[in-house]
Parts: structure tokens; sequence; C-alpha cells
């Protein structure tokens, strides 16, 4: 094939790609195979890899990503990304309306549309061409997400039809609620953490570096505002049509997603019918929009400091449903923590099945006076986990029982107790719960404290249930032979668990000292106490005053490290820890100073020759400290790629350092 020919054959598969691509994601509408149109795209992206020079930066073959983006560039806005005023009264909406009425002459009309609960982008076009997307940032400046923008379907990269030459289209990105439950679905069989809510993952998934895995979240969009210099559009929702026309995915007034009115009752029925309607959209949203429609008095009318005069949201209250409480169950946690549970008669709560609902504690529980059998208000604001807000007293039978909080461990029937001033119960068996056991085997080899290679939470239950562990340090004790017995364990998988648990013997002092599992003693904690005491000898002997007098060791710790080493299970313990070789000294790491002494460090972004938590590591070995959020006590933000601009922005404004990873390595070497 000639380049000719070439050239030829790929814009027009192109074009018909695009066209196919439009009928299916933006009309629902499609009249091709999926097979037929996988065998268009084939063929483009033969054609490509044989004559690179044709393949365009809008080509639809970039949709299925692959593009890394190192570094989001910051990109100031052409036009600022104002927000809206918000509500959650029609009084004020009222309010609103009566007072552009008085200013405006000649009577206004109004575009009501729904707010999207996505992330805000703002797409630019030059010649019919998708050139680049920003989202909204701090409102002044965003972060060019160009790359990952570009495999979203809905999004065109080529336009159709009479488009300006020049402009920015303005809109929101989310995930669709089917998306968002399939994610999750994943992540739960991959024991992966689940995401908390389709808006904070659509705006995490926008800032991934790999462009494959966006494609593959299957984001959406609409878009609500067209922004140039000279563009020739009487009004909002003209323009809006006209973008329709382009191939973008706009609102329509056919299912009511953009409605035209001149009056507050069109504004009121509009809120009324979503506020019901919203629950059977198969995408969030979190209130609708009412714009004045025409560009004139929109000009006129102006803005303030944030926002335009012309434009307001009446937001939903949390989304709230009723069903019944079938029972109260608890949990035990690794440091013997009770946590009820309620069970519920499963609901369609905010486009997830809701089964279960936290209870927190029993004062939560005597607060919202629950009752057998009881029919609860459960609500779901940003939250994974659903929380019970009421009661429906008007079907509470005359015969229910209150819900008493259970007196013993549901594991192992040890009395309960509760410390004055905490709000949780426990359970006191710390050493022979089995449950509790089971957690602290679990947190001993997981990867940030021993982190044994070879083996998991699922064979440490085994060890337990079959008696052959029953804590720490017996995991030392264990044979070859033991090993292999259990269920699913192969010669090689027994020698590779025999390893992992030599190997644990080179895991550095603070890492053991969290490993143990003493309560409140996290990861920074132990890190504190074994540098400022050294050993573990220096720690069980330390008294109250000398352990609150570590910088960060508050009462509360420090009364728990010191009954911790009142039992003598525990002293009997690290002594057969120290025999099975783990370290309980700490050794001085090369390249530690007091260089940084005293001073706190945020660090943030992505880094080339270190990762985040080796700067991090580097930083307190050095004697600094590491913040997580930047404010006026903060001294040096290291700044790696991708640092967001609204972080980089407070930096500044509150004059702290920003160093960049060649100046912090500096900092070292001075
Ligand atoms: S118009 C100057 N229309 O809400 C007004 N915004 O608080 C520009 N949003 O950042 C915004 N749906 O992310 C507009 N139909 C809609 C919207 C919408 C959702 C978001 C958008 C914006 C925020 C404003």
């Amino acid at each position: 094939m000639n380049k000719l020919d070439a050239k030829e054959e790929i814009l027009k598969l192109s074009e018909a790609i695009n066209h196919h691509n439009h009928l299916y994601y933006v009309e629902s509408n499609p009249v091709i195979s999926d097979y037929d149109f996988d065998m268009l795209l084939k063929r483009l992206q033969e054609l490509e890899q044989q004559f690179p020079e044709f393949a365009f930066d809008y080509s639809p073959t970039k949709r299925v990503g692959g593009d890394i983006t190192k570094k989001f560039e910051t990109v100031v806005h052409r036009f600022p990304m104002l927000s809206l005023s918000n509500t959650y009264s029609e009084e004020e909406i009222q309010e609103w309306e009566t007072r552009l009425k008085k200013q405006a002459e000649g009577g206004l009309e109004y575009v009501c549309e729904l707010k999207y609960d996505g992330v805000a982008i703002g797409i630019r076009y030059e010649n019919g061409v998708l050139t680049r997307a920003v989202t909204r940032g701090d409102g002044t400046q965003g972060e060019d997400v160009t790359t990952n923008v570009k495999t979203i379907r809905t999004i065109p990269l080529q336009l159709i039809g009479q488009f300006p030459a020049d402009f920015e289209i303005r809109g929101e990105i989310f995930m669709p609620l089917k998306s968002f439950q399939k994610l999750n679905e994943e992540r739960e069989e991959n024991g992966e953490a689940l995401f908390a809510n389709p808006r904070n993952t659509a705006s995490g998934t926008l800032k991934m570096q790999d462009s494959k895995v966006v494609a593959e979240r299957s984001l959406d969009s609409y878009l609500y505002g067209v922004y140039g210099t000279d563009l020739n559009f009487p009004g909002h929702l003209e323009a809006v049509n006209a973008a329709g026309e382009w191939g973008f995915k706009v609102p329509q007034s056919k299912n009511r997603f953009i409605e035209k009115t001149k009056t507050i009752d069109g504004i009121m029925q509009f809120i009324h019918f979503w506020d019901k309607e919203r629950h059977n959209l198969p995408f969030e949203i979190d209130g609708v929009v009412i714009k004045v429609n025409n560009y004139e008095q929109q000009r006129k009318l102006g803005f303030t400091a944030k926002s335009p005069r012309w434009a307001i949201a009446y937001k939903f209250k949390a989304e709230r449903v009723e069903t019944k409480l079938e029972a109260v169950t608890y949990q035990v946690g690794r440091t013997g923590s009770i946590t009820p549970v309620a069970n519920l008669t499963p609901v369609q709560l905010g486009g997830t099945t809701v089964k279960r609902a936290s209870l927190h504690n029993s004062d939560q529980i005597e607060k919202l006076d629950l009752h057998e059998g009881d029919y609860v208000y459960v609500e779901k604001g940003g939250e994974i986990i659903p929380k019970i807000v009421g009661v429906n007293l008007e079907k509470r039978s005359t015969a229910a029982a209150k819900i008493n909080y259970i007196a013993h461990c549901p594991e192992c029937q040890t009395e309960l107790i509760r410390k004055e001033g905490e709000a949780n119960h426990y359970c006191p068996n710390e050493d022979a719960c089995p449950t509790q056991m089971k957690g602290k085997l679990e947190h001993f080899i997981s990867r940030k404290a021993l982190n044994v290679d070879g083996l998991g939470a699922e064979t440490v239950d085994l060890l337990y249930d079959k008696g052959l562990v029953r804590n720490q340090a017996d995991l030392f004790d264990l044979t070859f032979d033991q090993v292999v017995d259990l269920d699913r364990m192969a010669d090689k998988s027994a020698n590779n668990l025999l390893i992992g648990l030599k190997e644990a013997k080179n895991v550095p002092f603070e890492r053991v000292l969290f490993a143990i599992g003493i309560r409140f003693v996290g990861e920074t904690v132990a890190k504190k106490l074994a540098k400022h005491f050294k050993n573990i000898d220096t720690i069980r002997t330390a008294s109250f005053d000398e352990l609150v007098n570590v910088d960060e060791i508050g009462e509360k710790i420090a009364i728990s490290v010191q009954q911790y080493f009142m039992d003598e299970a525990h002293n009997l313990l690290i002594e057969r820890l120290k025999k099975a070789g783990l370290q309980f000294e700490l050794v001085e790491k090369e390249g530690a100073s007091n260089k940084l002494d005293g001073k706190a460090f945020v660090v943030s972004g992505v880094f080339t020759s270190f990762s985040r938590d080796e700067i991090k590591e580097v930083i307190e070995s050095n004697g600094g400290k590491n913040v997580s959020s930047i404010s006026s006590k903060t001294d040096f933000v290291v700044a790696g790629d991708n640092m967001g601009p609204a972080k980089l922005k407070k930096a500044s404004d509150l004059g702290i350092t920003i160093l960049s990873e060649d100046e912090f390595i500096q900092l070292l070497k001075n």
C-alpha cells in the first residue's frame, strides 16, 4: 500500500469509528455489531503501526489508552473555572429568583439542569480537534489530564458539523454506578480496599498515570457550558444544543435532563421531579442547577468573587431509606475492640444494596434507643458504610425488647470491659481470645510489620485452629513436617514459609516493636520509641514520665506501653522472640544524622530516584518529622511530579520552602 492510499484509508476508518462510537456511547443506538466495530479498530491500529506518520493525536485508537503521564502539567485556565453558590433550601431559591427578577429588565428565562456529581473538566478544541483537557484545580489553574480524558468514549476527539474554530467546553466527568459497582466487586475479590464513592473514584481515576487503566474504568461525561471569545449564541441552552450537534454528550429536554422555564413554579417542579427521580438515574447527581439563559442578561448580572450571580445550585438532602433491623452482631478486632454491626433487610440505597450498617459503639445503640425488629432509617453520604440515623417509632411493636449491649465476648465469652473515657468495649482476654490472637498474628506477619513472605492470613488462621501456633513466638518453632501437613501446602510453599520466617530476623527493631502489637503503638509511635530508647529493655523499664517526655508520646500510649510489660506473659513472649533471633535493638542507619532535627516535612507527588516512603524514611533517620498536611508549622515541602496545584499554592502562600527532589538531596549533603 502506498502512503497516499494509507492516509486516505486511515482518515476514512477514523471517521467511521468516530461515527459508530458516537452512535453507541452518546446516542445509545448502535447500528453495527461489536465485532464489526472491533474489526474497524483493529484495521486502523494495523495501518497506524505501518504508517506511524499518520497515527494522529486525535485517532480513535487513543481511546484504548496506553500512554503514560508521568507528570500532570499545571495549566492556567483561559476563563476562570468558578463554582456555584448553593443551597439546600427551596426558600432561598425563591429569594434568588425574586432578586434576579427585580434586577433584570424584560423578563428572564431559566435553564434547569442536573448537578452531576463528578469532576469538573474544561476541554479545548482547535479546528475541531481535542487539544487539551484540564481539571478545575483551584479555579485559576488545573492539571492537564488530556491523555486520560481522551479515553472517555463520550468525549469526541474530533468534532462534526459547524463548530467554532477555537473554544472550550466544560462539563462533568463521572463514573456511572454500574461501572463503580463492577470495579468494587473486582477489588473485593482481589482483597483490595474498596472505593468510597463514584465521585472520588472518578477523580482519582482521572489522575492515574496509566491511561490504559483509565480506559478500562469506563468514565462518562455530560457537557454543560461553552466558552470562547467569539461565539454567536444568544444563550446557554442554544450553545448546549449546538454542542450536541458537534458530537458532545449533552443533556436533552426529551428526558428532562435540561429544561427551560420562565417561572419559579417551573423551577420548583424541576427540583421536585428530580428529587424523586434521581434514584433511577444510572449515575449520581447531588442537586440541580438553575441558570439564567440569556448571555446578555448573564453578563449584566455578573459575578461575586467566587460564583456567578446568574446561577445557583439546589442540593438534595442525603438519601435516606427505611428498612428492618434483623439483628445486631458484634465483631472483635485484633486489639479486642468490639464493634456492633446492624444486620438489615437488604435495601437499595444510592445504587447499592445495603445489608449492614456500623453502629460504632454501645452509646450509639443507646442514643438510637434500638429495639429488636425496629424499622430504621439508613442514610448514605459519601462514605462506604451507611449509617443508621433514626427509628420509625410508629412501626415498633409494643412487645419489642430493647437491644442490650453484650456483656461477654462473642468469641471467647470473657466478660467485656469499658475503660473510663473510652467509647468502645474491649475483650480483655487479649492473648487467648481466638479472634484477637489471629488478628495479632496476622498483624505480626503483615507487610509493614515483619513482612513474612510465604505466610498469609489464611495460613495463620489455619495454624491457630490446628493448635500449632498460639502466639507469635510459636511461629518460630514450626517444623517442616508440621507445615507441610497443612491443607493445600506443597513442599515448596512449606519451605518458602520457613525461609520467610528466617528472613524476619533481619527486620529492624522499630518494625518488630510495631509487629508485636502493643495497643496504640502504630508504625510512627514504634519508630519514635525505638529511636529514643534504642532497645526493648529500656522501653520495658521506662517510667511513665520518661515515656511521655518523648516527642508525640501521650499519656494514653504511655499507659498502654506500661500495661503491656506488666503482663508476665508478654515478657516471656519477648524473651522467646529474642531467642528466635528477632531484633530488639536499634541499629543506627547508615547516613543517619541530626541534620533535620525538629523540622517538619510534607512529602507530596511522585519522585524519580526514590519512592515517597523512602524519602520519608530519610527524613526521619535524619531527625526530621513527616506531617500529613501543609500548615504554618510546616518547614519544608518536598514536591515531586504531579503534586496538586492547590497544595503548591498553599505552601507558597505560607512562605514555606518548596524543595524539588534534587534540592532535597542537596539539603542533606550540606
Ligand atoms: S455550571 C460558573 N452546571 O458543580 C458555573 N456546574 O459548584 C459553572 N456541576 O465545579 C458551573 N453539574 O463541577 C454547572 N449542570 C452543571 C453542573 C455543574 C455539576 C459542578 C461543577 C462545578 C460545581 C459548582
